[in-house]
């Protein structure tokens, strides 16, 4: 794992700018995995500032959320789907026939199971993903993999924690109405991309970082499956890396390193 400390969170996002742009400009056809939540704002932000400038372009890249609710429309702004319509894709030049966010609206278990079975398909397809972004929760869940979510799952349907489901409440008027199943890339199908690039800030996330970093492999923190990953890259804010035991090491090799984080495919 490349263990990547950086004062705040805006300059772990600009780094991780710094790696996404790298992708896009070295690949024909870059394919990049996105994650939604608060953590990846900043970084979606400098991108689009980017591309505003004309530094970078999204034209041949194709990208593939982690996640989405079931039943959520599009449109409905607590879908991931708005969210990055929002936060990135309706700021840069990207083909919307490019983006792909799983679809949870039908109702049908079985059309949903089609689905999932569809996007591991076309990932594949197109050869995997060159990059996959990553927050992580404070339980250690990667996409919606919660706790002892198998360590080999691929991409289908995930029943959401009563502590999501209660915390999710207060986006919804009425309690019917907040979901509860999501589409989730498994962690297999996380394994599977050629780098992964986790984001992590602010001091709720330090157990979990903590965990996924230095503790045992374990679905009780399935972030924790990184450690098996051949390119793990984490960018963490001092806050988030504030559990951490081995830290002088971390500091040696970033110290040492050769070249900038995250450029080793390069
Ligand atoms: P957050 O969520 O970025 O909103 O903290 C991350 C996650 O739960 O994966």
């Amino acid at each position: 794992m490349e263990i990547v400390i950086c004062p705040d969170r805006d300059k772990g996002a600009a780094i991780a700018a710094d790696i996404v742009a790298r992708y896009l400009d070295r690949l024909q056809q870059p394919i990049l995995g996105l994650a939604t939540g608060s953590t990846p704002k900043p970084l979606y932000h400098l991108l689009a500032e980017r591309h505003h400038r004309g530094e970078l372009s999204f034209r041949r890249c194709i990208t593939f959320n982690l996640d989405e609710y079931v039943g959520l429309t599009p449109t409905h702004p607590q879908s991931y789907r708005y969210y990055m319509q929002q936060h990135l894709f309706d700021r840069v030049d990207i083909d919307p026939n490019k983006t792909h966010v799983p679809d949870g609206l039908p109702a049908d278990p079985a059309v949903l199971r089609e689905t999932c079975r569809d996007y591991e398909a076309k990932i594949a397809a197109l050869g995997g993903i060159h990059l996959q972004l990553l927050g992580i929760g404070a339980n250690g869940h990667i996409g919606f993999n919660e706790p002892m979510s198998s360590l080999a799952s691929r991409t289908g349907i995930r029943t959401l924690s009563r502590q999501t489901i209660t915390d999710n409440a207060r986006f919804f008027q009425r309690s019917e109405d907040v979901p509860r199943y999501a589409i989730s890339m498994g962690i297999g199908t996380i394994l599977a991309a050629e780098h992964c690039l986790l984001l992590a800030f602010g001091d709720r996330k330090a157990r979990a970082v903590a965990a996924a970093i230095e503790g045992p492999l374990t679905a009780r923190c399935p972030a924790s499956a990184l450690q098996m990953h051949p390119y793990a890259t984490l960018i963490l804010d001092e806050a988030a890396a504030s559990d951490l035991q081995c830290r002088p090491e971390y500091d040696w090799a970033a110290a040492n390193a050769l070249g900038t984080p995250g450029t080793n495919n390069f």
